[in-house]
């Protein structure tokens, strides 16, 4: 490790000169905490296809992908054209415009749940808001999230993320004692806290793969029990698909669950690397943000940039193309087992691997297969950390430390081939050795 911290430092003289300037004017250094590492992050000046460039010109290829959210690569060509086209026309409109009602008709096309759209700048705010249209909906007060489920900041739904799940993730929240928590991945155990709400329970917001929480698929069984359970309290299904919509396939993952929720929350994607949320839900329950229906009414503020110009094109120029070339899906899909497969190989005996689609995690110390958040937090953190730094500093590969890797259309079998064959090479301490609790976000 410590040569892998001189071979960086080595490597990075400006991104240390200019993340100390950094330092001095924003707390930490960053804006959201995930981004720093140690001893500090390299700052980007450019990215391109797989690639990002820091200030010293060396480049990385990125399996970070703007939080997962560029699944065509940075600075698609595609992308890039639609986005500069609008820019010329203005970004900024705070009006009603068509290239909103553009990417809505891809969304509504492909995601039958979404009869009506509303946009956010955030998933933060997606979330927050499909909470609260539950509550406005049902009349009721409380809404249960899954065990190591995020769904961003809100000061309410940021509870049991992070290992042991029951105490604070931190000062200055508050409304989490309207938030209850049900396991992941075990249908009784989420069934039979369910029914103890049921009386008060709004509804129920879970993600199809535990994204910040681990990589961790949710089994269609599990969803379609929580589903089922939620329905006989007559509180909301809330799927957050804000990492998994038009990721895994062309719409959301739940289709092929056999499931009908009431609202689904996206981002990412859906904006082509641009900010963006949207909570999207059956036609009946929207209504409730309607400002004319006073009676009752969520207020779901959508916010000054909600629906900006060059979110909708560089997000509808995203879905046309994966609409238009649904062989991405194959290629990008393909990629991820290819990744999964070569790592689990390469570090064999080190770390087990969870994902699917285009999405991998490695769990270093894992004693069987990582299915629920708690199995994947007793994993050695620090060593995954250590892992992902290390081919940082002398491979030119990036995944933010301690984070799930995505694969986006940009990259190659070769590749995934040499992050498998750097993994191979890395030698990552055994577990135990300065292990410390490393939060997942
Ligand atoms: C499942 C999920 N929900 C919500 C969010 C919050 O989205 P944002 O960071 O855009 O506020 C995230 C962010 O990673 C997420 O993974």
């Amino acid at each position: 490790m410590d040569e892998d911290v001189r071979e960086y430092r080595r490597r990075t003289p400006g991104s240390a000169r200019i993340f100390a300037k950094s330092a001095r004017m924003h707390v930490g250094g960053v804006s959201h905490n995930i981004r720093y590492f140690e001893p500090y992050p390299f700052v980007t000046r450019s990215s391109a296809g797989r690639s990002l460039t820091d200030v010293d010109g060396n480049r990385y290829t990125d399996y970070w992908m703007g939080h997962w959210s560029l699944v065509l690569g940075h600075a698609d060509p595609g992308v890039t054209r639609e986005l500069a086209s609008q820019v010329r026309s203005g970004w900024m409109y705070g009006t009603v415009n068509e290239q909103t009602i553009r990417l809505s008709t891809l969304i509504s096309g492909a995601v039958p749940a979404a009869e009506k759209t509303r946009y956010t700048a955030s998933g933060t705010e997606a979330v927050m808001y499909a909470a609260r249209i539950a509550r406005a909906h049902t009349g009721r007060r409380i809404i249960a999230k899954a065990e190591g489920g995020w769904h961003g900041y809100a000061s309410d739904l940021l509870k049991s993320v992070n290992r042991p799940f029951d105490v604070p993730e931190g000062a200055g929240m508050g409304g989490q004692e309207e938030i209850v928590t049900i396991p992941y991945n075990d249908p009784q155990g989420a069934a039979d806290v369910l029914r103890r709400h049921a009386g008060d329970l709004a509804g129920v917001v879970v993600e199809p793969l535990l994204g910040g929480g681990g990589c961790i698929p949710a089994e269609p069984d599990y969803l379609r029990a929580v589903q089922e359970a939620a329905s006989k309290c007559g509180a909301l299904f809330i799927l957050d698909e804000i990492v998994t919509g038009f990721r895994l396939r062309y719409g959301c993952a739940y289709e092929k669950m056999g499931l009908d929720p009431d609202i689904v929350t996206l981002g990412k994607i859906i904006g082509g690397g641009m900010p963006i949320g949207a909570i999207c839900g059956k036609e009946e329950v929207m209504r409730r943000a309607d400002d004319g229906d006073r009676e009752g009414r969520a207020y779901v503020g959508g916010g000054t940039f909600s629906a900006n110009p060059a979110s909708m094109v560089a997000g509808a120029a995203t879905l046309g193309r994966l609409k238009s070339d649904r062989a991405v899906y194959g290629r990008i899909n393909e990629l991820g087992g290819r990744a999964r497969d070569g790592l689990e190989r390469a570090l064999a005996g080190r770390a087990r691997v969870t994902g699917t689609g285009s999405l991998f995690m490695a769990h270093f110390g894992a004693d069987g297969p990582v299915d629920d958040p708690a199995k994947a937090a007793a994993c050695d953190r620090e060593a995954l950390r250590r892992y992902h730094f290390g081919m940082i500093a002398r491979d030119g590969i990036f995944i933010l430390p301690g984070k799930m890797g995505a694969v986006s259309d940009a990259h190659s079998r070769r590749d995934i081939d040499q992050m498998v064959a750097a993994s191979e090479r890395s030698g990552v301490p055994p577990r135990g050795q300065g292990r410390k609790d490393v939060p997942v976000v």
